[in-house]
């Protein structure tokens, strides 16, 4: 039997999965590989739900957001028993490697796998860009262009009628969207879960402002600091300045990815496939200082990433 190499999504969608998993089957391929894509993560691979992958099958996909191979999240996969019969069914089907896109709970699957006798990468891809081992994770970039699309719809109709926009985005225990997106939308405030924040000196610094002739905010606000209305109740009474709340939520997800998310998911999708050619396995492609390595699964699950305390700094420093 030819040798295969299959691909899988899971977690979080995420835009550029796609063009993810077209670089991957292409570079398979053009390597003399099968290609299985294996639909709905891990869950597929226990069903048998997957299918030959042709370099037509991957056509049309580059530029669409969500996940052709469908995602899904298979809870029972960190049992033991269960890896050992997706490793039986990797080794029927003759897979000789397995890319994995998606995130740490992934990559956990993905270190099992390959401990068992299955070679497999991870690629990041989530839009909260909370995977430590690299400094973009596939639709990140995306996910923050569709914020700043929203709100700087939202600050229209905030001007408007010189309100407040509070605005929650994702990011889960992240704030990486929130202060990219904070700064690229000129928010009075940016509130992360890296950092504490107090609403009293966020009320002063508006009244302060707004005694200066603006008449408007947008507030940032990283879902994973709590509650979003709560915070924008607190802050109507504290400053008088009528506070409407808006959580952005699933939209950002969605929707054709960015010429960034595109390029990265194609050169860490061919790099995965490169690594598995030469016989690596057990590794996630990462990327650092705009260039595409690898590191160990269970290394890159032990680091800790740093908050970008200069961007946070810069964005409070020129936000009045
Ligand atoms: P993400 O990959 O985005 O972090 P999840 O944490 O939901 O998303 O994990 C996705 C899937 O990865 C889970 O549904 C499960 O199938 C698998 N997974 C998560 N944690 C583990 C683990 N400790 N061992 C084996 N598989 C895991
Ligand atoms: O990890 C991606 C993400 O969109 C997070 O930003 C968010 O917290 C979470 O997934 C939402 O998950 P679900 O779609 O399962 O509610």
């Amino acid at each position: 039997m030819q040798k295969a190499i299959g691909v899988l999504t899971s977690g979080g969608d995420a835009p550029g999965m796609n063009a993810a998993v077209r670089a991957v089957t292409r570079a398979a391929i053009s390597k003399g590989y099968r290609v299985i894509g294996i639909r709905r993560g891990y869950k597929g691979l226990l069903r048998d739900d997957f299918s030959e992958l042709s370099a037509r099958d991957v056509s049309g996909i580059i530029q669409r957001g969500g996940t052709v191979l469908y995602t899904g999240r298979c809870e029972e996969f960190v049992k033991d028993e269960v890896q050992l019969k997706a490793v039986e069914k990797c080794r029927a089907l003759g897979i000789e490697g397995l890319v994995v896109v998606g995130g740490d709970g992934s990559f956990r699957g993905a270190a099992a796998l390959s401990a068992k006798g299955v070679p497999c990468i991870g690629i990041p891809g989530t839009i909260d860009n909370d995977i430590a081992c690299t400094d973009y994770t596939i639709g990140y970039d995306t996910a923050m262009n569709t914020a700043v699309d929203m709100i700087d719809k939202l600050r229209d109709t905030a001007e408007s009628h010189s309100k407040c926009s509070v605005v929650e985005v994702m990011g889960r225990n992240a704030g990486w969207i929130a202060l990219n997106v904070g700064l690229a939308v000129g928010a009075v405030s940016i509130c992360v879960p890296e950092r504490e924040y107090d609403i009293n000196a966020i009320a002063e610094k508006m009244k302060k402002v707004h005694a200066s002739r603006k008449q408007h905010f947008i507030i940032v606000f990283a879902e994973g600091c709590g509650d979003s209305r709560e915070f924008a109740e607190k802050l109507t009474e504290l400053t008088g300045i009528e506070t409407r709340d808006t959580v952005l939520g699933h939209v950002q997800r969605g929707g054709a990815p960015t010429l960034r998310d595109r390029v990265i998911a194609s050169e860490m999708g061919y790099y995965a496939v490169e690594l598995l050619d030469k016989g690596v396995s057990d590794r996630i492609v990462g990327m650092k200082h705009e260039r595409v390595y690898d590191v160990g699964i269970s290394e890159a699950l032990a680091m800790t990433k740093e908050f970008d305390d200069r961007l946070y700094n810069i964005a409070n420093e020129i936000s009045f």
